[in-house]
């Protein structure tokens, strides 16, 4: 069965529906290891409370390669085959992106190449787009770039707020984490430059 390895340094709601996923059947793999770089994530908890193996690794003044090496070292002795990066805070290494090539997902709150970086929602809002949405894809050295594997529309409204927003656009996350998961797993997609194309 394959091993999946979850990355988070907050809140872990996308890491809760992944788990869900899990339990349900919808994804056919086990969770190896929930890895935090920040101590008092309510990620971590989640993962100790529901009996996964829960991993704090802080990443506090340390250097970004002599971190991911920690990192690494970890996710290969749990023999991780997949990694699952929900609300990770951090870039990777070239290193990192290395020892797992195209075995790295990311999920992101906006319809990428727009708005990356941090509080999408709130660009989006400023920025005055009718549609946002959310996009999961595979991760490269870039910030939010790497090829795209699934992306959802939502609706922005007039009387949105960044929060309202953020919840419209989260329920959605939760979604399509579980399809991308699924459809990596299956290995029924290749991909042509920056196109990943199901199949
Ligand atoms: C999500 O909005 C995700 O798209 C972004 O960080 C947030 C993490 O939320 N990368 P959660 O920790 O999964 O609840």
């Amino acid at each position: 069965m394959k091993r999946l390895g979850i990355l988070l340094s907050g809140r872990g709601s996308n890491f809760e529906a992944i788990a869900d996923s899990v339990g349900a059947g919808r994804i056919d793999a086990e969770i190896a290891v929930v890895l935090s770089n920040r101590p008092e994530a309510r990620g971590l908890e989640i993962a100790r409370s529901r009996g996964l193996n829960a991993v704090c690794i802080p990443s506090k003044g340390l250097d970004r390669e002599v971190y991911d090496r920690m990192v690494v070292e970890e996710l290969k002795k749990n023999r991780v085959d997949l990694v699952c990066l929900a609300g990770f805070m951090r870039l990777l290494s070239a290193y990192f992106i290395r020892e797992f090539p195209l075995r790295i997902l990311n999920i992101h709150p906006s319809l990428l190449p727009a708005f990356p970086g941090l509080d999408a929602q709130h660009q989006a809002l400023e920025h005055g787009v009718k549609l946002s949405g959310c996009t999961v894809h595979f991760v490269d050295e870039n910030l939010d770039s790497g090829p795209i594997l699934i992306q959802t529309a939502v609706p922005v409204l007039d009387d949105d707020t960044a929060d309202s927003l953020s919840a419209r656009i989260l329920k959605q996350e939760h979604r399509i984490y579980t399809e991308a998961i699924r459809l990596v797993l299956s290995r029924k997609f290749r991909i042509e430059g920056r196109r990943v194309i199901a199949g």
